[in-house]
């Protein structure tokens, strides 16, 4: 499966912070934004990438990501000349998509916690898997409903009156289908192309899957400077507390086997010293003394 991440929009409600360096660029504690879905997405099994940013950010992901071989993963860029929503990155990244199954996600969406989306990476076979997730303020986002039986039977974007506490995430799978589903879209009345509705017509089809987010899984917004200080905080908690780290695609990529250990210690050499490399090098010698590379979650 290959993974769009999405990376533009304007970033105004983080203005000034985004007059210079865009949202997905911006600090989460200890690491770029874009770290954290890269990583959600890698240890899922992902190694191929296209980025979708403006004109103006898109070289400076270039900058921070190369190629993605450091990495043993592969990453190509795709400009969005101006943010017409979501869905678009479909229309964007047709070529990338070539027929195949994708999943996209935003990159400004921050997880941490369980295994849903390594499971549903894997588990995916056709149609469009989305997740649901409870929160306290579900109409700032897209909703889902569900009937007596658990399963879905509404999809909203940002409603007034939200049906559910449900919000959805911003990492949504689909099968080949989503380009012609977004190629047939109209703009909504904010003019965007809505991945709330391309999800919509997965429903309407009978082959969307919603799965429930457990309350183990922690899922941040970073979309205004509180949030996004919160989120730092959230970070610094976690790695202070356990020693480890959230969103290191780095240690990703060696668990997963995409790195070896020889190339791993090639990228630490190449790293100015820092906490981050000294992070990096307690990982390697964890994965040498174990003799295998353990799962973890991220
Ligand atoms: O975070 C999850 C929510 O993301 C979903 O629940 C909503 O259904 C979905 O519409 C979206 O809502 P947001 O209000 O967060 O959307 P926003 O316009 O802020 O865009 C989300 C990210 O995608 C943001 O990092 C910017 C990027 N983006 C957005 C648009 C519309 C682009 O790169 N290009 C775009 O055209």
């Amino acid at each position: 499966m290959r993974a769009i991440i999405l990376a533009g929009g304007t970033g105004s409600r983080l203005y000034p912070l985004t007059s210079i360096v865009c949202k997905q660029l911006q600090a989460v504690y200890d690491k770029p934004m874009i770290y954290y879905p890269l990583t959600v997405l890698v240890a899922g099994g992902i190694r191929e990438f296209c980025i979708i940013s403006t004109p103006d950010d898109l070289p400076r992901f270039e900058r921070l990501l190369g190629n993605g071989s450091q990495w043993g993963l592969s990453f190509v860029y795709r400009e969005q000349a101006r943010p017409e929503g979501i869905a678009q990155a479909f229309l964007i990244a047709e070529d990338f998509i070539a027929g195949e199954n994708c999943v996209l996600m935003l990159g400004d969406n921050i997880f941490f916690g369980g295994d849903a989306f390594p499971r549903a990476l894997k588990d995916f076979k056709s149609g469009a898997m989305i997740f649901a997730y409870h929160v306290q303020n579900p109409g700032n986002y897209g909703v889902v409903s569900f009937d007596q039986f658990g399963r879905a039977n509404s999809l909203e974007e940002k409603p007034t009156h939200p049906r559910s506490s449900y919000a959805v995430p911003g990492i949504y799978i689909y099968d080949s289908q989503v380009v012609g589903i977004a190629k047939s879209l109209n703009h909504s009345p904010r003019g965007e192309l809505e991945v709330t509705d391309v999800n919509r017509v997965y429903l309407e089809r009978d082959e969307l899957l919603v799965r429930r987010l457990s309350r183990g899984v922690a899922w941040l917004d970073a979309g205004t400077s509180s949030a996004l200080q919160d989120a730092s905080a959230y970070v610094q908690t976690i790695e202070r507390r356990q020693g480890v780290k959230i969103g290191c695609p780095e240690e990703a990529a060696l668990v997963r086997g995409f790195l070896k250990l020889e190339q791993f210690d090639a990228l630490l050499a190449r790293m100015p010293a820092c906490e981050y490399r000294d992070y990096l090098a307690s990982v390697a010698a964890e994965v040498r003394r174990l003799a295998y590379a353990t799962p973890k979650n991220f």
